[in-house]
C-alpha cells in the first residue's frame, strides 16, 4: 500500500444523496431487514447518471454511504443487537474511524436519475459515495460464522437505533 493514502487520507466525491422518511438517527431501523417496505430514494448528480444504465435488470443495489451525521469514532462499541462491548470492525456501529455504511436495499424503479428504493435505514439526505448491484451468486454466503451476532437473541426486524451512537464519543 502506497504510505502516502495512510498519511494524507483520500478524498470521496458524493455521486448522489439518499432520501428517506427518517431525520432522527434515535428511534429508526438499524438494519434494512428491520426496515422492509420503508421507501426511499437515491438521487444521483447528474453528471453520474449514464453509469445507472442496466441497473434496472437487479432487484437489490448495494448503496455505500457517509454516515454524514456520525461525530467521531470509538474503536469499541456496544452494538444496538448486543450488550456486550465489541471491536467497531466487528460491528455495524456507525461511529467508526471510516464512517462509511453499507446497505443492500430493494430497487423498486429507476426513472432517470431517479432511484425508487425500499428497506431504507439510513438518514435523509444522506451523501451516497458509490452503488453497486447486488449479485446472491456472488455477494451471499449464507452458510458461513457469523460471530457475536451469532449468538444474540435480539431481532433485527424489532430493535430499533438508540442515542449510543449520537455525539461525540470524546464528549466534545
Ligand atoms: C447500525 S447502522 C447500519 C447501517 C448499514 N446498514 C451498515 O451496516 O453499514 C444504522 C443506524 O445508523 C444511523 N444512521 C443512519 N444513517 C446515518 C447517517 N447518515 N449518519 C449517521 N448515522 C446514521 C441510524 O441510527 C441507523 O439506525
Amino acid at each position: 500500500m502506497n504510505r502516502e493514502y495512510a498519511e494524507d487520507g483520500v478524498v470521496l466525491r458524493p455521486i448522489g444523496v439518499i432520501r428517506s422518511p427518517y431525520e432522527d438517527p434515535v428511534g429508526m431501523p438499524i438494519q434494512p431487514g428491520g426496515a422492509r417496505g420503508v421507501r426511499g430514494a437515491v438521487e444521483i448528480f447528474p453528471e453520474f447518471g449514464d453509469g445507472l444504465a442496466d441497473l434496472e435488470g437487479f432487484s437489490r443495489v448495494i448503496l455505500i454511504y457517509l454516515f454524514h451525521r456520525s461525530v467521531g469514532h470509538a474503536l469499541r462499541v456496544v452494538p444496538f443487537l448486543d450488550v456486550r462491548e465489541r471491536g467497531v470492525f466487528a460491528t455495524r456501529a456507525p461511529r467508526r474511524p471510516n464512517p462509511i455504511g453499507l446497505s443492500v436495499v430493494r430497487l423498486v424503479g429507476v426513472e432517470g436519475y431517479r432511484l425508487a428504493i425500499e428497506d431504507v435505514d439510513i438518514l435523509d439526505g444522506t451523501p451516497l459515495l458509490d452503488i453497486k448491484p447486488y449479485i446472491p451468486s456472488i455477494d451471499a454466503f449464507p452458510d458461513e460464522r457469523e460471530g457475536w451476532f451469532g449468538e444474540c437473541d435480539r431481532d433485527v426486524r424489532e430493535v430499533r437505533a438508540d442515542r449510543r451512537f449520537v455525539g461525540d464519543p470524546t464528549g466534545e
